[in-house]
């Protein structure tokens, strides 16, 4: 298994181009279950999650193309199978987005039960709970979901989501789209992603609106057609880099993003002594000449601060002056990387969902391992700037996520490679 390699060096200068979102294109590539007619979806990001959802459609019967430009064509008009086996779903809780698609074209599904995650528990009972609102009646056997609606198309519902949920509020406005009669729901997502599968449900025919908001209405259609949609930018690699470069002290410029999709990012950004300036569809952030200002992060539900933006905020407050708090609220398990950074020298204290970290001005290498994304993507970020070389283990985490992440970083003056999993370290040589 690759290992990444990065050397603590100089700031981070240069422009770098914002791919595809991958929490956006998993769900529009799985919306061409609802049509018989080819879905076209463009600026597709090349991460290992894209491969599996187009394993997991393939399995399902549906035909895919991909284009050199990397926009696939999705032809759902043969589809041969409904269930979704766990081989991959437990690979990409994801999957589950095949629920709602597949009961409401076909009246049947099995998505196997995604089980245990390195973040937290995630279940998926809202998922469930709507599908039952709009009349299929679910089993669960054998660790799998069983969804069936007798023969009949699924009926418009009223569904109050407890809490709030991104995929969940994406599976039941999918099912909602095809069923008979007009859906609501209360207390929906309201995440750019969310508003992106909407507009490509439109494009197909649906009648979607709300999206964005907390209440979506969904009029249901008897069919979907065909359509063409572009993928929004991943604020959350952009986030990602934008951090970079703060911790590293330097400047860049990023494109092909939407600024306002990362106001509480930027919002944050500048608290901490950034300057930050953005336009249409750009970004320039310059880091503070001195140190870093530690800033207190509450993660939340969109548009509040992004859970999938914790981890790398950790690292800026573990090199900043003064002391903050940041508290997680989407994931009960959501700190793995806390404990790699305090063995690159992080004074962090963590109680529950809440981390105490007490700036030091800088970190030393140590080798690491990553957890999951979003704390893979804080440990390479860690060890650009850490003293000395890090190794960054199990890092499959990062290329699920990240668009070629090292290509993008050395572009802007990075020392980090990719070196073969029986490489040792000069430390433990
Ligand atoms: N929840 C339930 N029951 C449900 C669904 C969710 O209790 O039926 C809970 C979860 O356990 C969690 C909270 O509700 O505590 C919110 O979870 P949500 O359902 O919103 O998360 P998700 O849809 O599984 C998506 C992203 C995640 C991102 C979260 C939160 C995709 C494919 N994944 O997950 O992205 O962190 O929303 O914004 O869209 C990542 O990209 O690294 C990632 C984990």
């Amino acid at each position: 298994m690759d290992k990444l390699l990065a050397t603590g060096g100089g700031p981070l200068k240069g422009r770098v181009r914002i791919s595809g979102a991958k929490n956006a294109a998993l769900p529009l590539l799985i919306s061409s279950l609802l049509t018989e007619e080819t879905l076209r979806i463009s600026n597709i990001p090349h991460l290992h999650d894209i491969t599996t959802t187009m394993e997991l459609l393939g399995q399902l019967g549906v035909k895919l193309q991909v284009d050199e430009k990397l926009a696939i064509e999705a032809d759902a008009s043969e589809v041969s199978s409904v269930i979704a086996p766990y081989e991959l779903v437990k690979t990409m809780r994801a999957s589950i987005l095949v629920l709602g698609p597949l009961t409401a074209r076909f009246g049947h599904a099995e998505v196997s039960l995604p089980g245990g995650c390195a973040i937290g528990s995630r279940p998926v009972n809202l998922h469930i709970k709507g599908l039952e609102a709009m009349g299929a009646e679910i089993k669960i056997e054998n660790g799998y979901i069983k969804a069936d609606t007798g023969g009949e198309r699924l009926k418009g519902a009223r569904i109050f989501m407890d809490l709030i949920s991104v995929t969940g509020t994406e599976n039941l406005m999918m099912a909602a789209a095809l069923a008979d009669g007009t859906t609501v729901i209360e207390n929906a997502a309201r995440e750019p992603e969310v508003i992106d599968l909407a507009d490509c449900l439109n494009a197909m025919g649906a009648k979607v609106s709300g999206a964005g908001s907390d209440e979506i209405i969904i009029e249901g259609v008897e069919r979907l057609g065909s359509a063409d949609h572009r993928v929004i930018p991943d604020r959350i690699e952009a986030g990602t880099f934008l951090v970079a470069a703060a911790i590293s002290g330097g400047e860049i410029e990023i494109h092909d993003v939407i600024p306002r999709q990362l106001e509480s990012v930027l919002d944050k950004l500048r608290e901490s002594g950034c300057a930050v300036e953005s336009g249409d569809n750009w970004i320039k952030l310059r880091a503070p000449e001195g140190t870093l200002k530690s800033v207190n992060i509450r993660t939340a539900p969109y548009p509040a601060f992004p859970t999938d933006m914790q981890a790398q905020f950790v690292l800026l407050n573990a090199i900043a002056e003064g002391t903050a708090t940041v508290v997680e609220t989407v994931f009960e398990n959501r700190f793995m990387h806390v404990h790699e950074l305090q063995r690159m020298g992080a004074d962090i204290e963590l109680d529950g969902n809440t981390a105490v970290i007490k700036g030091v001005g800088g970190l030393h290498s140590a080798p690491v391992m990553a957890t999951d994304l979003r704390a893979s993507a804080c440990l390479v970020l860690a060890g650009l700037i850490a003293e000395g070389e890090t190794i960054i283990d199990r890092i499959y985490h990062i290329d699920r996520g990240y668009d070629c992440i090292e290509e993008k970083l050395a572009q802007m003056g990075a020392m980090i490679r990719r070196v073969p999993g029986h490489y040792l370290s000069r430390q433990s040589a």
